[in-house]
């Protein structure tokens, strides 16, 4: 039995949290493979909106079992309020949820370390979230890390201390001033490790091996975008880990040829939130319309995302790398009062006109050629069926789906887990 996979094909935030969420009702299994609290994803039902940062958007399904796969960095901290927040809906967490032996610990340090390192870059900075996520993927491949299974030994304080100290040394190299109080972070940093200890660990690549025996469906959850991983991304203002197709596979041990289907998931236009280049970005009325009407704000630190309009240019070359075989658009109902649309099919590229992904694409070698469409006035947060769409929303799609040579299956016409539309 495959592993389908589902990823962001952007700068992360496409909506990845609502299809999960809506697809879980099809799988046995949810797991996330990469990223950590860094992400944010939402779901919305029965008038509730629920933002998860480390735990699969599955875990709201009856009867769905929910990993968090070797590839995810924890913290302890952030990933007890996360319980917290779900304790209303008296689930039973020790059963639903499993956690990957193998998957690395935040330490407080590493979110001090991650706050000197952008301080000590100045106006270069990434803009990361702060969560740590460089530093604790940078112990993982320096090979100093921590994992959860280190927590089922008796010596897990004494690695603790000895990481611990030498990142204080380290925060000492940095020129820049960091105030904080580790003793602090550190008590609740133990609280949450004793709270993280009553869940469930598992070896997540062997219950998943046996999963697929079972013929057990399973959806692996991406976190963040392509443009964001590590090596395809736009270097070096990206995250830590592989958010690509074979990020999956390394971060639940899932060999490659149990992949099945590969749905990617971008929205009707695009957003960043963080630093680095944006060749369709837009500073003006238009831009500012998207932010309000997409409610464009991180769900994770609240900054406003930027906003533009659709890159088919950086979209064709996600599909490819992921080899995506279905696509959703979120988010079309942000567009409708547009009268009229662009989206981006080349690039001008230091006086050339190009179609592929190029190594630099900040603004002095890149310019956006774009391709003028009609927009629609209908309001679509109430549509249910895709023969309800508009003509000019249909001719969008279908322009879509020739260019990227892939399906759009999935139309989401709002936040709730109703406003969803198959083709
Ligand atoms: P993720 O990180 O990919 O899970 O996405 P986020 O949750 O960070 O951001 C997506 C935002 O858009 C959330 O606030 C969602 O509730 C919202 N959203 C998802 N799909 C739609 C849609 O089709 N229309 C509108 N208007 N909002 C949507
Ligand atoms: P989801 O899963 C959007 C961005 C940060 C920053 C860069 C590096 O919700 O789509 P990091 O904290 O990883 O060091 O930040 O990546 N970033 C995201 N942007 N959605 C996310 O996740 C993101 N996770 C990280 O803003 O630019
Ligand atoms: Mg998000």
């Amino acid at each position: 039995m495959a592993v389908d996979l589902l990823l962001g094909l952007q700068w992360g935030d496409e909506g990845k949290g609502k299809i999960v969420d809506v697809l879980t009702k099809n799988y046995d299994i949810i797991a996330r493979f990469q990223g950590g609290p860094n992400a944010g994803h939402t779901l919305e039902f029965d008038g509730i909106k629920h933002v998860l940062h480390t735990i699969p958007s599955g875990i709201f399904h009856k009867g769905a079992i929910n990993i968090v796969g070797n590839g995810v960095v924890i913290d302890p901290v952030i990933f007890q309020k996360e319980l917290d927040n779900l304790h209303k809906f008296n689930l039973d967490i020790k059963s639903i949820l499993l956690i990957s032996r193998k998957a690395h610990l935040i330490l407080p340090t590493h979110r001090l370390l991650d706050a000197a390192s952008e301080a000590a870059k100045g106006k270069a900075k990434i803009g990361s979230t702060l969560k740590g996520i460089g530093p604790t993927y940078m112990d993982k491949t320096g090979r100093n890390g921590m994992r959860v299974g280190d927590l089922e030994f008796s010596d897990w304080k004494e690695k603790y201390r000895n990481l611990a100290d030498k990142h204080e040394a380290m925060i000492g190299f940095y020129d820049v001033d960091i105030q904080y109080d580790l003793q602090e972070l550190e008590a609740d940093f133990f609280k949450a490790v004793e709270k993280l200890k009553e869940l469930t660990f598992i070896d997540s690549e062997e219950y998943l091996f046996k999963a697929q025996k079972e013929g057990k469906k399973i959806l692996a959850e991406g976190a963040q975008g392509s443009l964001l991983d590590i090596d395809f991304g736009t270097y070096p203002f990206v995250t830590s880990s592989n958010t690509t197709a074979a990020g999956a596979c390394t971060g639940l041990g899932v060999a490659p040829n149990q992949i099945g289907e590969v749905k990617g998931i971008f929205k009707a236009y695009t957003t960043r939130v963080g630093s680095g280049p944006f060749p369709t970005e837009l500073f003006d009325a238009d831009g500012e319309i998207m932010g309000r009407v997409g409610n464009e704000f991180g769900a994770t630190t609240g900054r406003a995302r930027r906003c533009g309009w659709l890159d088919l240019v950086a979209l064709k070359y996600a599909v490819q790398i992921n080899g995506v075989t279905e696509l959703m658009m979120m988010k079309g109902d942000v567009l409708s009062g547009f009268k009229k649309l662009k989206v981006c099919t080349a690039y001008n590229y230091k006086g050339e006109t190009i179609t592929h992904f190029p190594y630099n694409i900040e603004p002095e070698s890149v310019t956006p050629i774009y391709t003028e469409m009609d927009g629609w006035a209908e309001d679509l947060t109430k549509m249910s069926t895709a023969s309800q769409l508009p003509a000019a929303l249909n001719t969008y799609i279908d322009f879509l789906e020739k260019e990227l040579e892939v399906p759009i299956k999935i139309v989401s016409v709002g936040p709730d887990r109703k406003q969803t539309i198959y083709r």
